[in-house]
């Protein structure tokens, strides 16, 4: 039964129109709980909620009638610019204030911005803020793509299927191997070879995390791509970290070294030293998991890794000496000099 001198009811029944993207009825209900309650600040703060959503609403209407859209504000500045979409009444905002406030003292070459979308109503609309927090980046009014970490989204799975393709034009393999960093190298491969008729068992040695990260991390870019697939079905995904991220012990040091001399190929200490390590060590301990397999190493590249290592490597080689490039060979000035 309604009280009609209870503010609370009418809150609660907004809260319920909110739910179910009704803001005007929400609105009306919290102009009742104000006007039973006017000191209410919840209240007050409730409203404004209310408000933003009718805004929203208003906001996708103006799109389905292709009204005139309001132009993106910051288009003149030339630097990237955060802009940080906020509210008074956002839980998760008061903790992210003050991180966000730190960032703007380490980055001074950034412009951080703060919106209180209540204030500024007009500006989240126009940024299409449909929810707070919210982060956009921007310059000169456009946003850039954010490429994550070894761009490892699901777009950049499609660099790794097309390369089963050209593999697959090439020769029939049962399993590929491969180093794994940040999980989009093995989201392709192993969604490219489920897709195909190659059929070869994928392989990957991660070198950073560890293997339930990468299932669940490649998982998300196979659900990004749709593929309906499990990772765990189309991709095995071993332990090759060792000490940790781009940290060797001398045993596999050596091993690099001795793959150099004894095939030519210089395989680099942080990704696919680690990971054919690995995969050396798992063919000696379980053979006949391998046997007869037509295998593929994948050598994904990062040889500039190994100028790190030189010191630690040099008492693990039998032969060498530091090249010297003789006085007599004339350097122009400014070039060819790293120190
Ligand atoms: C040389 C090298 N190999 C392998 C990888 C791993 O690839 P992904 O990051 O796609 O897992 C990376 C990237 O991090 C790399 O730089």
């Amino acid at each position: 039964m309604l009280n009609p001198k209870s503010a609370m009811f009418y809150a609660n029944r907004a809260n319920v129109f909110v739910m179910l993207k009704k803001p005007n009825a929400a609105i009306e209900d919290a102009d009742a709980a104000l006007e039973v309650e006017p000191n209410a600040n919840k209240m007050e703060r409730h409203h404004k909620k209310y408000k933003f959503v009718k805004a929203m609403q208003h906001m996708r209407q103006m799109e389905i009638n292709n009204e005139e859209i309001p132009r993106l504000p910051l288009t003149r500045l030339r630097q990237l610019a955060i802009i940080y979409f906020m509210a008074t009444w956002c839980g998760p905002c008061r903790y992210m204030s003050p991180e966000y406030t730190s960032l703007a003292v380490m980055y001074p070459k950034v412009v951080f911005l703060k919106v209180d979308i209540d204030e500024a109503t007009d500006v989240a609309l126009a940024y299409k803020v449909s929810s707070i927090p919210n982060f956009f980046f921007v310059i000169e009014g456009r946003k850039p793509y954010v490429i994550p970490v070894g761009g490892s989204n699901s777009l950049g799975t499609w660099g790794y299927i097309e390369a089963i393709r050209e593999i697959k034009e090439q020769a029939a393999f049962d399993d590929i191997v491969v180093a794994c960093g940040s999980g989009g190298t093995i989201a392709g491969l192993s969604v490219g070879s489920w897709l195909s008729n190659l059929g070869a068992k994928v392989h990957a040695y991660c070198v950073c995390d560890d293997p339930e990260y990468f299932y669940e991390y490649s998982q998300s870019l196979l659900d990004g791509l749709e593929a309906g697939v499990s990772s765990r079905d189309i991709v095995n995904i071993r332990n090759a970290k060792g000490l940790g991220y781009a940290m060797n012990t001398d045993e596999e040091l050596k091993f690099v070294s001795d793959i150099a001399q004894a095939t030519g190929v210089v395989l680099d200490p942080v990704y696919s030293g680690k990971a054919a390590y690995g995969m050396i060590k798992d063919m000696n301990e379980n053979p006949e998991k391998w046997q007869g397999r037509k295998v593929l190493f994948i050598h994904t590249g990062g040889l500039l890794g190994l100028y790190d290592k030189t010191e630690q490597m040099a008492p693990l080689i039998g032969k060498w000496r530091r090249m010297d490039i003789h006085e007599s060979i004339p350097r122009k000035e400014g070039t060819g000099k790293m120190f």
